[in-house]
């Protein structure tokens, strides 16, 4: 289903989550209708009240916000955040799951995950609220985004290899969940590519969710919800923020630029090419676990940059590095960005003409990565680059090729350096309200 068709199931899909939870007791909350002006300004503090103003005053003309703003439908046949526009923000969290937490708990959790997802991604606080639960227990949402709209919220969620099997301290592998049969065979332990400088602590998880939003304090609060949900079950194990998105999937809007100022995702999957998606990007029937059908794997791939000698690089080497313009971003030979690119004008070892499809078989990745600046490190470098994260229909058939072809010759390799790896099954989409994540993995 693509972006188009998901928005016109929203309206139902809210409509029904929305009685679900009126009928467990709780009147579902819109964030934007429960403070005026003032109490945002209280709740908020300083730092989010100027992008807030005019999304929450209700007791003036403001016009409310624009329809790019629509809220994302959570309910559809693939999961949002994958083909979904990307958003201007992000925060990604990989979770491991407690040493004490049995199958059942896992459930009730991912139950739980998927009510809280229903209701941020809409526009709604967790549960009771931040402000009108209980007044001796603490508030079932934390309270940060009260007052903001939905941003265009998507979470999206997905199993790492470790949450079917496990290697336990004395290097046995342990079925913990009773889920080892269902793994998916594309859902490999990635290879170690060339180059590659790993820092376990930015690796793996069992579970991650990607959270996507075009303001920053709602992708935040939607991870500290589902953190505070599933705590004794899961802990963050780590977590990327991102900004300035480096990949388009609308092709039609302006391509953003990375962190070495270059356009990037000239040539990517569009999010409303159905044709496309359905080759490269959502896993077909029969090929996989029936889970797995209409889902898809995500490669993430924390990559540094070596900022400071980037920049001492000359325009020329810059291009070089690419095969394509700085300014333009238009490929070697040709003079518009979306000017097809004639790969043998660029050098042999430049980015693009390694990673076109035309070198590689017609595999296609849909690039969906994030901007990082992490601070500084212990020697005073940025510690920036690019948050990579890429979907596709069979990883053994797409990043891998790709990575290991780029990892041996690709000219970029001299100013980057992947540090953090991980690899998950994103089952299809939560359909309809009493419907959870993972149900068809567990059930
Ligand atoms: C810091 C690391 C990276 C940077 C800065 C970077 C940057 C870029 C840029 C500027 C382009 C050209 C514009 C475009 O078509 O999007 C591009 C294209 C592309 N990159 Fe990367 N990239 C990085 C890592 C990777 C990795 C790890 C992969 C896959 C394993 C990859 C796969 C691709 C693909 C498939 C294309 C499109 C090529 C085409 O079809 O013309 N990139 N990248």
């Amino acid at each position: 289903m693509d972006a188009e068709n998901q928005q016109q199931n929203a309206t139902p899909a809210a409509t029904a989550d929305a009685t679900e939870e009126a009928s467990a007791g709780r009147a579902p909350v819109s964030r934007r209708a429960v403070i005026g002006w003032a109490g945002a300004g209280v709740a908020l503090g300083a730092a989010g009240v100027g992008s807030v103003a005019a999304a929450t005053r209700q007791d003036d003309d403001t016009p409310a916000a624009p329809a790019a703003t629509a809220d994302i439908p959570f309910f559809g046949d693939h999961q949002s955040g994958i083909a979904t526009p990307v958003q201007d923000r992000l925060h990604f969290a990989a979770f491991d799951i407690s040493s004490s937490a049995t199958r059942d708990s896992l459930v009730r959790m991912l139950k739980e995950w998927t009510k809280a997802a229903a209701a941020m991604t809409g526009g709604r606080e967790v549960g009771s609220g931040a402000a009108s639960g209980l007044p001796e227990a603490p508030p079932d949402d934390t309270g940060e985004a009260l007052g903001l709209p939905a941003s265009r919220l998507t979470l999206t969620i997905g199993f790492g290899p470790s949450l079917f099997e496990k290697s336990a301290p004395d290097g046995q592998m342990v079925d913990r969940f009773g889920l080892k049969a269902r793994r998916p065979e594309a859902l490999i332990d990635l290879p170690k590519f060339k180059g590659d400088n790993l820092d376990p602590q930015r690796s793996g998880g069992d579970l991650c969710v990607q959270a996507c939003a075009d303001d920053p304090q709602v992708a935040v609060h939607a991870i500290r919800n589902l953190a505070r949900i599933g705590m004794g079950t899961v802990n963050i194990r780590w977590s990327q923020l991102g900004f300035g998105k480096t990949s388009s999937t609308t092709p039609d809007a302006q391509t953003p630029r990375n962190m070495m100022g270059f356009k990037d995702g000239t040539h990517n999957i569009a999010g409303t090419d159905t044709a496309k998606l359905a080759e490269h990007v959502w896993a077909a029937p029969g090929e996989g676990p029936d889970w797995m059908t209409g889902g898809s794997y995500l490669v993430a791939r924390r990559i540094r940059m070596h900022i400071e000698t980037w920049d001492r690089t000359s325009l020329k080497e810059q291009e070089d590095v690419f095969g394509r313009t700085k300014g333009e971003g238009a490929a070697y030979g040709r003079t518009k960005e979306h000017d097809a690119p004639d790969l043998k004008a660029m050098p042999d070892d430049a980015h693009v003409r390694l990673a076109h499809p035309e070198t590689n078989d017609g595999l296609m990745i849909l690039r969906r990565g994030f901007s990082f600046t992490d601070g500084t490190d212990g020697l005073g470098r940025l510690d920036a680059g690019l948050f990579f994260l890429a979907y596709q229909r069979d990883t053994r058939k797409a990043f891998v090729p790709l990575q290991q072809r780029l990892a041996a010759s690709d000219a970029l390799n001299e100013y980057i350096q992947h540090v953090g790896s991980a690899h998950f099954a994103c089952p299809a989409g939560v359909r309809k309200p009493g419907e959870w994540w993972g149900q068809a993995l567990f059930g």
